[in-house]
């Protein structure tokens, strides 16, 4: 067993650390404030291969390995995790699956400009009433000959404003339950279809996220991912992949939330002494060390395991739950360690406070994972 990385991997992860302080620090505060999504930070991490880092350079991707693509995240994270986010689902939730199940037409028309970066994607699973229930879609595509019909409203759909392309899931037999469910290539100027409301959230306001509005929407039948009926199984696949992107960039949120609570600590002074001097501090300090490098060896299994080919549900709903849960308590203690400065914007751990609320919720709550993992253990 090896726990070094390789020079190559390095590499990555420093471009990215030296890309999120240069590009995406300076004005992060205001972008979150003003709930700004970060057009020419996405647009250079295009250019640098970050927004289809796993796909083959053949389609326009870096053909990079998952190990990387957590590096990165992570980085990236560290900074600006609404950046984070938007990377994260342009990979995992869209290229990814478009180039494992995506025909070659497919693969030419949609997955090059994705994966090199040249236009967003999203993935549109959530509605109103199917959340963490993924089953219960009530968006319907009708076939209708040489097209499907569609209509249904989706909800909270992360790049939902500024994407060009959209993976939307929808139920095509209602008879047939979650085998009668599909995903489709959407394009954005297709008659019909509407960006709704753009939501106005606790964290990652820098992100976008919108309600899709579907109306009379006709779908080539060319564009639909698979055989019928492979919609849902094509969407807890892809999720399986995202929770690792996910459990990055919380894994990040809590890396950039410590760094910052460690540099504090050793310049702030209280009761005559570095406060990091004061065994309160130094133990918090502590364990947010310790779960950070316990949240890398989950994720970083995960990753691999995906890298080899082998079956990564369980350790990407543990790297998932377990980033996700200790980026909550991280941040919250990094607020707390930073006392009132922790409480105004100019510190950042406020914010990542903030952030980390959306790594327990979206790709399936905590509790979804842990559905997922208990399955897994309880299992003959
Ligand atoms: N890979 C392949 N197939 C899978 C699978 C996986 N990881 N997980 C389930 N399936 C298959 C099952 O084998 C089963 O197929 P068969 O009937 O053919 O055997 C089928 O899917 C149904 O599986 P379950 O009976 O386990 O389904 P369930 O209704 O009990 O639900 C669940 C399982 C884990 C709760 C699932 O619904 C789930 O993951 N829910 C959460 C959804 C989610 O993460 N939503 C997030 C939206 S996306 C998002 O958040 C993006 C963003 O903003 C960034």
């Amino acid at each position: 067993m090896n726990f070094q990385l390789s020079e190559e991997h390095i590499m990555i992860r420093d471009a990215a650390r030296d890309f999120a302080k240069a590009e995406l620090l300076p004005g992060v505060i205001e972008r979150d404030e003003n709930q700004t999504f970060p057009h020419e930070q996405i647009k250079k991490m295009g250019e640098m291969g970050f927004m289809g880092m796993m796909v083959a350079p053949e389609y326009g991707g870096g053909g990079m390995d998952t190990i990387s693509y957590v590096l990165a995240i992570e980085e990236i994270s560290k900074i600006d995790a609404s950046a984070g986010v938007a990377m994260s689902a342009n990979n995992s939730l869209v290229c990814w699956g478009l180039e494992k199940y995506g025909t070659e037409a497919q693969k030419q028309k949609y997955l090059k400009p994705l994966a090199s970066g040249e236009v967003l994607g999203a993935f549109c699973l959530s509605e109103p009433e199917a959340g963490s229930d993924a089953t219960s879609q009530k968006t319907t595509a009708i076939d209708k000959g040489d097209y499907y019909e569609l209509n249904g409203v989706k909800n909270w759909i992360t790049n939902g404003g500024n994407a060009s392309i959209y993976l939307v899931i929808a139920q095509t037999d209602v008879s047939k339950a979650h085998k009668g469910i599909n995903v489709f290539i959407v394009e954005k100027d297709t008659p019909g279809f509407k960006i709704g409301k753009k939501e106005n959230k606790l964290g990652i306001r820098g992100s976008d996220t919108h309600s899709l509005l579907f109306t009379d929407v006709k779908v080539p039948k060319e564009n639909r991912i698979g055989d019928d009926g492979f919609g849902f199984r094509f969407a807890m696949e892809t999720l399986s992949g995202g929770r690792i992107g996910i459990a990055a960039q919380a894994l990040g949120i809590s890396g950039g939330a410590y760094e910052l609570s460690l540099q504090y600590s050793k310049e702030r002074k209280a009761f005559g002494k570095e406060i990091s001097k004061h065994q309160a501090i130094a133990f918090k300090l502590a364990d947010m060390a310790t779960e950070i490098e316990a949240g890398r060896f989950l994720c970083m299994k995960a990753a691999w395991e995906k890298d080899q080919g082998l079956n990564y549900d369980l350790s990407s709903s543990m790297a998932k739950l377990y980033c996700a849960d200790t980026c909550m308590k991280i941040t919250t203690e990094a607020v707390q360690i930073h006392g009132g400065y922790g409480f105004v914007k100019e510190y950042h751990v406020e914010r990542m406070m903030r952030d980390a609320k959306i790594t327990q919720i979206y790709e399936g709550t905590s509790e979804i994972q842990k559905i997922v993992i208990s399955r897994a253990v309880l299992k003959d």
